[in-house]
């Protein structure tokens, strides 16, 4: 069968490409010469070729453009300008599998492309066939614009420096400021001083921290397991992943406008994230713990985009050796939505992170409206994660008699087990006073409550962790 091929490269390299591929005795034929990359998306989008050949220069190429493409089931090869150094290597963290330099022998780039299509998943050709169906049908109700005007609205790459963490801050003007606590200066400002010396292993594990709605205590938890590994002496990192309500900056007196995870993704769409970058934009808030903190505005949850959010996760494997992702409550994915894979989605974040985790720590909150949310919590969390997932670790934060009846942790226990049919549930008592103090003085439980009930439960439920992740606790 005969692949047909999209052509989005300029120059002189295009002419002899295209006659070239052309000729290759029927295997390939080009079916668009794209004049740009909006162009070259609507073509692939459309359904009108199974592969694309794209040049490292061409405008706006980015990490997202290269999800699209392969979301439509287009294999793509990347031709590598030889006059600019770094190409190649953009091309690659764009998700360019195959890369060739742009004078390589024509044959070269068709036996590329041959095997391009042959490595695509299974089920690219179907999402190529729904893509088509999608766009024959029109756009439906409540469907954005066409596709070449989905791809002119992409926002415009950043500038060239991806903005770094603001010095650390207070806002004056920022109502809650009566009530902050001192700001906390970051030990490290940046620097590769303690970074791993193993870029690209990426052997740090990712933990992502959900829980429903109702604050069970995601960002409780995520910090708190975080400063566990920490005081472990273990490289760690913990993200603002909350669309709804990031609150890890503040929760570490962090007041800072620099939404950290969003720069780091920006960093990664334009193919330049590596563990340096990636370290400078996470701030040490004490020994071995960066902290990537969340969008200042919610409204700006368009940024973390998953594509660059799973690019993060992978370098923040590079980094430390545990990441703990605080994520944002909602599961749903809207079924329209899902089609488009390159529509933002403001839970994709937290699904990003939930697809990327290791181990998923699943929170509810020890009160009736709680554990029945968790319980139901729980089978959304599966439906997302397809069979096969590993459990999550479940755990029910602020257990207290004063909300369950007496003997708060067996009925809790029964409780989950009954409905949820989870053994071994964690604990994690309530503890107003020690995570009162710890949020007054924008430390951590092991900084400001080193004995108190919460977190001697933290400290046991990091050592679950390890046990989970043996490969991490050694
Ligand atoms: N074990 C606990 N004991 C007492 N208060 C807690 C405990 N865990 C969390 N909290 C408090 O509950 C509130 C919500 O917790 P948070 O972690 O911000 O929830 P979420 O991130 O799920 O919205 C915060 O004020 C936090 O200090
Ligand atoms: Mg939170």
């Amino acid at each position: 069968m005969t692949v047909p091929v999209l052509v989005a490269v300029g120059g002189p390299w295009e002419a002899p490409l295209v006659a070239g591929l052309d000729r290759a005795a029927g295997d390939l034929a080009v079916v668009r010469r794209c004049a740009d990359l909006a162009d070259l998306v609507a073509a692939a989008e459309a359904g009108l070729a199974r592969a694309a050949v794209v040049a490292s220069d061409l405008h706006r190429l980015d990490l997202d453009a290269v999800a699209r493409l392969l979301g439509a089931g287009v294999a793509v090869v990347g031709l590598a300008d030889p006059a600019d150094q770094g190409a190649a290597a953009r091309l690659d963290r764009f998700g360019v599998g195959r890369v060739l330099p742009a004078d390589a022998p024509v044959t070269d780039v068709a036996a590329a492309l041959l095997a391009a299509v042959a490595a695509l998943p299974d089920d690219a050709a179907s999402v190529a066939a729904r893509a088509g169906a999608r766009r024959g049908r029109g756009t439906g109700p409540g469907r954005g614009p066409d596709p070449g005007a989905d791809v002119a609205a992409l926002p415009p790459p950043a500038g060239p420096a991806v903005p770094g963490p603001a010095p650390v801050s207070r806002h004056l003007s920022d109502p809650a400021d009566a009530l902050a606590p001192l700001p906390r200066l970051p030990v490290v400002v940046a620097g590769a001083a303690d970074l791993p010396s193993r870029p690209g292993g990426g052997t740090g594990a990712v933990v992502a921290v959900w829980g429903p709605t109702g604050a069970p205590g995601r960002t409780t938890l995520a910090v708190g397991l975080a400063a566990e590994t920490a005081a472990l002496g273990r490289p760690t990192i913990v993200a603002d992943a909350d669309t709804y309500g990031p609150s890890i900056a503040q929760v570490l007196a962090l007041l800072d406008e620099s939404a950290g995870l969003a720069a780091a993704v920006r960093a990664a769409a334009q193919g330049v994230l590596d563990p340096q970058r990636l370290a400078r934009l996470a701030p040490v808030v004490c020994p071995h713990l960066r902290v990537l903190t969340g969008l200042a505005r919610t409204a700006r949850w368009p940024e973390l985009r998953p594509s660059g959010l799973d690019a993060v996760w992978r370098t923040c494997r590079d980094v430390a050796d545990w990441t703990f992702v605080d994520c944002g409550f909602a599961l749903e994915t809207d079924e329209e939505l899902t089609f488009d894979t390159a529509a933002p989605r403001r839970n994709g974040a937290t699904l990003s992170a939930l697809a990327a985790a290791d181990v998923v720590v699943a929170v509810g909150s020890a009160d009736p409206v709680g554990l029945q949310r968790l319980v139901r919590g729980l089978q959304d969390l599966a439906d997302v994660r397809g069979p096969g997932a590993a459990p999550p670790l479940v755990v029910v934060n602020r257990v207290r008699a004063a909300a369950v009846g007496p003997r708060p942790e067996q009925r809790v226990r029964d409780a989950v087990a009954r409905y949820a049919g989870v053994h071994g549930v964690h604990l994690v008592p309530d503890d107003r006073p020690a995570l009162d103090e710890a949020l007054l003085a924008g430390r951590t439980l092991v900084e400001a409550a080193p004995a108190s009930p919460a977190r001697q439960a933290l400290a046991g439920l990091a050592a679950a962790l390890g046990a989970v992740a043996p490969s991490m606790s050694a």
